[in-house]
C-alpha cells in the first residue's frame, strides 16, 4: 500500500482524542481479500475500552450539544474537505482491505464525504414548531434536541459511507458517537477518524474502536449512557442487537438485509435495462444490500434480455481491485465465496441453467465468476436468500400481477427496481411494491439527498436526506400555561 500520507494508516483505537492500543495489547489481522496478505494488525479492543469510549463521548456530548449549529456545521465541513483532499489515499486503503476496484473505492470516498457535506448544511436547519394551543391560556412549542451518545456499528461492504451516513447526522444534531467498524475493514474507519481529529472535532465527540465484536457490541447495547444504536448489517445480527437494546430502551436505526427484485417489462428500453442490471448487480461484486437479487423478466423479451446481459457480463474484468482495469474484485473472504457458490449449486440441482460463469474464478479463493442463472424459481435459495455475490438469477413472468407477487414474495423490503416506459404502469408498480426504495429505469439509487431504508425485515428508520436527521433528535414539547 503506497500512500501519499502514510499517517492515515492508523492501527490503534481513537478514544477521547487519544490513539491507544488495546489494554491487553491484543490485535486483529486485516487481510487483503485479493491475495490473502495480512496488511496490518489493529488494536483488539474489549468491553473496558468501549466503556471508556462511552464515558468520553458522554462528557464530550455536553459541550458539543451546546455549541451553535453553525459551529458544528463548520466542523463537519472541515472534515468533508479533508476527506476529499485525501480521496486517493482513502481509496487505496479501502481497496486493500475490502477488495473493491479502486474506481469504486474513489466513488465511495466521495459518496461517504457527501453525507458530511449534506448534514453540515442541515445542521443549522433543525427547526421546532409552534402549535396552536388547546386552550386560550396555553401555548405549545416543540424543540428538537440531540438524543445523546450514539453507538454506530458499521459493515465491511461500504466501510466509509456507512460510517459517515450515521456519524454525519449524529454530529450535526449535537450527538457524540462511539463507532465499531467491521473487523474485516477497520483501516478505512480509522483513517476517517484521523481526519476528524485533523478537522478539530473535539476530543471524545468521535470515538472509533475495532476489536472483539461480542464484547464491544455487548457494552454498546447494555450501557445506559448510550441512548441510540444505529446498525448496518445482516437481519440476523440486527434482530439480536434489537433484543440486546431492549433492556435499556434505546432508540435504534436498523439498515438490514435485502432481496431486491429487478423487474424488466416488455416495454422497457432493453439496453438501458441491461446497463442498469449490470451496475446494480455487479457493483462491489454484488456485495450490497440493495443489489438486484432476483431479475424478473417478462417472457416475450426474456431471451433477448438474457442474451444481451450475458454479452455484457462476459466482458466484465475480474481481478485485484488495485489493477486499474478491474471491474469485479474479490468477495470479502473465502467463506463468502463458498456460500455464494453453494447457492449456485442449489439452483443448478433444482433445475436452473448456468448462462455465464458459475464457478470460483481463477484469480483466487475469494473470487467468484460473474454468473447468470436462467430458469430460476421461487423455491431456490438464490430467490429466497440475500446472495451478496456476483450472481444474477433470471426469473420469467407473464403478467404485471405475477411480477408484483414474485417481487413481494420475501420477508425483505429494502430496494426494488423496474424498467418500463408506460407511465400508468410506472405509477401502479411504484405503489404496489413493498419496498422502502424503488428505482424506476435506474439501477443506482444511493445518494446523500434521498432517504435510504427499508420495510419489513430490512429494517427501521431512514438514513441520508432531511429525514436522516430526525433519527438523532428527540422532539421535546413545551406546554406553557397561565398566559
Ligand atoms: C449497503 O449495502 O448497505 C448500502 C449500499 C448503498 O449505500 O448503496
Amino acid at each position: 500500500m503506497k500512500l501519499k500520507d502514510p499517517r492515515l494508516l492508523k492501527t490503534q483505537a481513537l478514544i477521547d482524542g487519544q490513539w491507544l492500543d488495546a489494554d491487553d495489547g491484543g490485535s486483529i489481522p486485516v487481510v487483503n481479500p485479493a491475495d490473502g496478505e495480512v496488511i496490518a494488525r489493529v488494536a483488539r479492543c474489549q468491553g473496558t475500552e468501549t466503556r471508556r469510549a462511552i464515558e468520553a463521548a458522554s462528557r464530550a456530548f455536553q459541550d458539543w450539544r451546546s455549541q451553535t449549529a453553525k459551529a458544528r456545521s463548520r466542523a463537519l465541513r472541515r472534515w468533508f474537505d479533508l476527506i476529499i483532499a485525501h480521496q486517493e489515499d482513502l481509496a487505496v486503503i479501502m481497496t486493500a482491505e475490502q477488495g473493491k476496484p479502486l474506481a469504486e473505492s474513489r466513488g465511495e470516498v466521495a459518496y461517504g464525504a457527501a453525507f458530511l457535506e449534506w448534514f453540515a448544511e442541515e445542521a443549522p436547519r433543525v427547526y421546532g414548531d409552534t402549535i396552536p394551543g388547546p386552550a386560550p391560556d396555553k401555548r405549545v412549542v416543540t424543540l428538537k434536541q440531540p438524543v445523546g451518545v450514539v453507538a454506530c456499528i458499521t459493515p465491511w461492504n461500504f466501510p466509509i459511507a456507512m460510517l459517515t451516513r450515521k456519524v454525519g447526522p449524529a454530529l450535526a444534531a449535537g450527538c457524540a458517537v462511539v463507532c465499531k467498524p467491521a473487523s474485516a475493514t477497520p483501516l478505512s474507519a480509522l483513517a476517517i477518524a484521523e481526519l476528524a481529529v485533523r478537522a478539530d472535532i473535539p476530543a471524545g465527540v468521535v470515538n472509533v474502536l475495532a476489536g472483539d465484536t461480542r464484547a464491544i457490541g455487548g457494552e454498546l447495547t447494555a450501557n445506559p449512557e448510550v441512548r441510540k444504536l444505529t446498525f448496518t448489517g445482516s437481519t440476523a445480527v440486527g434482530k439480536m442487537l434489537l433484543e440486546q437494546c431492549a433492556a435499556t430502551v434505546k432508540r435504534t436505526s436498523m439498515e438490514l438485509g435485502g432481496n431486491a427484485p429487478f423487474i424488466v417489462f416488455n416495454d422497457a428500453d432493453l439496453d438501458a435495462a441491461v446497463q442498469g442490471a449490470l451496475i446494480c448487480k455487479f457493483r462491489n461484486a454484488g456485495q450490497t444490500c440493495v443489489c438486484a437479487n432476483r431479475i424478473l423478466v417478462q417472457s416475450d423479451i426474456h431471451d433477448a434480455f438474457a442474451e444481451r446481459l450475458a454479452a455484457a457480463v462476459a466482458a466484465l474484468r475480474v481481478g485485484n481491485g488495485m489493477q486499474p482495469e478491474t471491474e469485479v474484485g474479490p468477495l470479502i473472504d473465502s467463506k463468502a465465496a463458498d456460500s455464494v457458490l453453494g447457492m449456485v449449486e442449489d439452483a443448478v440441482e433444482l433445475g436452473a441453467e448456468v448462462l455465464a460463469g458459475g464457478q470460483r474464478a481463477v484469480n483466487g479463493e475469494c473470487f467468484v465468476e460473474p454468473t447468470i442463472l436462467t430458469g430460476v424459481r421461487s423455491d431456490m435459495r438464490v430467490f429466497r436468500e440475500e446472495i451478496f455475490g456476483p450472481v444474477a438469477p433470471l426469473v420469467k413472468f407473464d403478467t404485471d400481477d405475477e411480477a408484483v407477487e414474485l417481487a413481494n414474495d420475501t420477508e425483505y423490503g429494502l430496494a426494488a427496481y423496474f424498467y418500463s416506459r408506460d407511465i400508468g404502469r410506472v405509477w401502479r408498480m411504484a405503489e404496489r411494491l413493498d419496498y422502502g426504495i424503488v428505482g424506476i429505469n435506474e439501477g443506482i439509487i444511493s445518494n446523500e439527498a434521498a432517504p435510504f431504508g427499508g420495510m419489513k425485515a430490512s429494517g427501521i428508520g431512514r438514513e441520508g436526506s432531511k429525514y436522516g436527521m430526525d433519527e438523532y433528535l428527540e422532539v421535546k414539547y413545551l406546554c406553557m400555561g397561565g398566559i
